[in-house]
């Protein structure tokens, strides 16, 4: 018996050191990274096991970074949308945003929806984009739309209304750094956890795959005893 992949996250880290370390604008290792999206959703639609795959794209914190990367990113994130509708479409690909919307432009909520809306029927790989997400928040709001419903709180009532009920079998961070910086706080309970210092420009599909072996030999116990 070995360990599915069904639901793979990662938070993808380092592209801005990525850039400088190359004397460029941290803006570079933003489009750079894009392309490793493309790469590693192109991988993961192609793999059996794999069913869903969350990708922390900007979150509730990003917003301290300087205005001119936080608009670059936007500009970005609309931009790949668009030109990677076929990609989803010819892919089988379905996806699906978490976070709170609401903040973003009337032009960048119109593409999202759209890809969306778009991608709906595709049955193969699920791609996710966690876009203005932040672990506290999706528990707050789901807290909220519960106690506003009247409902009582319990496990599953929250689960089953945050923006991802769906659990984290492996979680990878690339960039060096080992925290979680507010990501799928809920849904990582019994996440196993990877860490890899490997910048998110340079990650690439062979080095997930060999994340995915090791994950695949670790004793999963839930608590329990095996
Ligand atoms: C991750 O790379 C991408 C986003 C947070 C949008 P960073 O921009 O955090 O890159 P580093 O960690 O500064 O190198
Ligand atoms: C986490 O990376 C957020 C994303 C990858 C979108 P950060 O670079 O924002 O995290 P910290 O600030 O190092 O914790
Ligand atoms: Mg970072």
């Amino acid at each position: 018996m070995s360990n599915k992949p069904h639901h793979i996250a990662i938070v993808m880290d380092g592209n801005g050191r990525w850039a400088e370390a190359q004397g460029k604008n941290r803006t570079f290792g933003h489009e750079k990274g894009a392309e490793t999206v493309r790469a590693i959703t192109t991988y993961c639609a192609g793999h059996k096991e794999i069913e869903r795959l969350t990708l922390y794209a900007f979150s509730t914190e990003n917003w301290k970074r300087p205005k001119i990367e936080v608009e670059f990113l936007m500009k970005l994130l609309e931009r790949y949308l668009k030109n990677e509708k076929t990609t989803y479409l010819n892919g089988n690909i379905r996806f699906e945003p978490i976070g709170d919307l609401s903040i973003f432009s009337k032009s960048l909520r119109k593409v999202i929806d759209d890809v969306q809306n778009a991608t709906q029927s595709c049955n193969g790989l699920t791609q996710c984009l966690a876009l203005n997400y932040g672990g506290r928040d999706e528990i707050v709001r789901a807290a909220n739309a519960l106690h506003e419903r009247a409902q009582t709180i319990t496990v599953d009532s929250l689960q089953a209304i945050l923006d991802c009920p769906h659990d984290v079998d492996l979680l990878i961070r690339t960039g060096g750094d080992q925290r979680l910086s507010n990501f799928l706080l809920w849904q990582a309970a019994y996440a196993e956890l990877f860490f890899t210092k490997t910048l998110w420009p340079e990650f690439n599909a062979d080095e997930l795959e060999s994340i995915i072996k090791k994950f695949k030999t670790v004793e999963r116990r839930f608590g329990g005893l095996n």
